[in-house]
C-alpha cells in the first residue's frame, strides 16, 4: 500500500468514527454536562484507538460494522475522559487541547471533572447496551478487559505515577512501566477487544495480539514525548514543551532525543516482526503501524 492510500484509509475511518460519535451525542438530552462532554470528544483527535479497532476488524474479517463502531465509540469515550482529566490544574495543568482551550478553561474545573466522569461511564453504558448484540459472555469479557486497562492497575495507575514522576527515582524501567500503563494499556485493549469478535478467534492468539498492541503503545508514547520538544503548539494542538515545564519523566528527560529515536526504531522493528509472525496476515494493522511510526502530530 502506498503512503497516499494509507492516508486515505485513515481519513475514511476517522470520518466513520466521527459520524458515530456525533450520532451518539445527537441522541442525548441537551444539558450543560452534555456540552462539556461533547466539547473535547467531538473536537477532532487522531482517533488512533478507533483506527486500531477498524484495522483489526478488517484484517480479521469482522463483518458486523455496528459492532466495530460501538467498540470504537466506547474506546474514544474513555480516551476523551482521560484527556479531559489529564489537562486539569491538579494534573498536567494544560490549557490547550486539540487546538482549543481545555475543557476546564472553556467550562470550569468542576464541569470538566464531571464531564470526564460521565464520558467514562458512557463507555460502559455503550458496551452493556441491549442493542449491541454480542453474546453476553463475550460482552462481559470485553467490559472486563477495558475496565482493567484503565483502572487501579491500568491507565489510572500510570497517570498516578506520571503526575508524581518528578519525585521518583528515574530509571528506564520505571518510565517503561509508567508509559505502559498511562498510554499503553488502553492501546493494547483497543487491539485485543476487536480480536475477540473475530470469526477465527482462538484464545491462544490473544497474547500475540496483546504483544503487538503493547509495542504500538510504546511507539506511540515515545513519539508523544519526542513531539513535545520537537514540534510546536500549533501543529500539536496542545502546549509544546509541557513535559519539561512540568518536570516529567519522559524518554527525552531520561535518554535524550537521539537515543529515544533509536529505541523507537528498535521497537518498530520488533513490531513488524511480531506482525509478520502472526499466523494470519495483518495488512491493515501493519499499514496503520507504519502511519503511527511516522506521525508528526
Ligand atoms: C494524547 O493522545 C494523550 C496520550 C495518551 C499520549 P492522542 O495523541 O491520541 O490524542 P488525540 O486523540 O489525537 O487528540
Ligand atoms: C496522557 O499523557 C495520558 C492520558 C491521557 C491517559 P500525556 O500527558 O503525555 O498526554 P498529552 O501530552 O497531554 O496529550
Ligand atoms: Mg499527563
Ligand atoms: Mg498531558
Ligand atoms: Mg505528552
Amino acid at each position: 500500500m502506498t503512503e497516499d492510500s494509507i492516508n486515505q484509509w485513515v481519513l475514511a475511518h476517522q470520518k466513520r468514527i466521527d459520524v458515530t460519535l456525533q450520532d451518539f451525542f445527537n441522541n442525548q438530552k441537551n444539558t450543560l454536562l452534555k456540552n462539556a462532554c461533547e466539547y473535547t470528544l467531538l473536537n477532532g483527535g487522531k482517533r488512533l484507538r478507533s483506527l486500531l479497532i477498524y484495522a483489526i476488524g478488517e484484517d480479521e474479517k469482522i463483518l458486523n460494522t455496528f459492532h466495530l463502531d460501538q467498540l470504537a465509540l466506547s474506546v474514544e469515550l474513555i480516551h476523551a475522559y482521560s484527556l479531559t482529566h489529564d489537562d486539569l490544574p491538579a494534573m498536567d495543568n494544560d490549557s490547550l487541547r486539540r487546538g482549543k482551550p481545555s475543557c476546564h478553561i472553556e467550562f470550569n474545573e468542576g464541569q470538566a471533572i464531571l464531564a470526564g466522569d460521565a464520558l467514562q461511564s458512557l463507555a460502559f453504558q455503550v458496551l452493556s447496551n441491549n442493542n449491541l448484540k454480542i453474546q453476553n459472555d463475550m460482552k462481559i469479557k470485553i467490559i472486563n478487559i477495558l475496565s482493567q486497562s484503565i483502572g487501579l492497575n491500568g491507565m489510572a495507575l500510570g497517570q498516578s505515577m506520571d503526575i508524581d514522576s518528578n519525585k521518583m527515582n528515574s530509571s528506564i524501567e520505571v518510565l517503561e512501566r509508567l508509559q505502559e500503563l498511562k498510554t499503553g494499556a488502553l492501546i493494547k485493549a483497543s487491539c485485543v477487544i476487536p480480536f475477540l469478535l473475530s470469526k477465527n478467534y482462538e484464545e491462544k492468539f490473544i497474547t500475540d495480539i496483546a504483544n503487538i498492541g503493547h509495542l504500538i503503545g510504546k511507539i506511540y508514547q515515545i513519539t508523544d514525548d519526542i513531539l513535545d520538544i520537537e514540534s510546536n503548539t500549533e501543529t500539536l494542538g496542545k502546549t509544546a514543551g509541557k513535559d519539561r515545564e512540568n518536570n516529567k519523566m519522559t524518554y527525552i528527560s531520561l535518554v535524550g532525543k537521539e537515543e529515544a529515536l533509536k529505541i523507537k526504531a528498535n521497537i518498530f522493528e520488533n513490531l513488524n516482526k511480531s506482525i509478520e509472525q502472526f499466523p494470519r496476515k495483518l495488512e491493515a494493522l501493519q499499514n496503520l503501524a507504519h502511519y503511527i511510526y511516522k506521525r508528526a502530530y
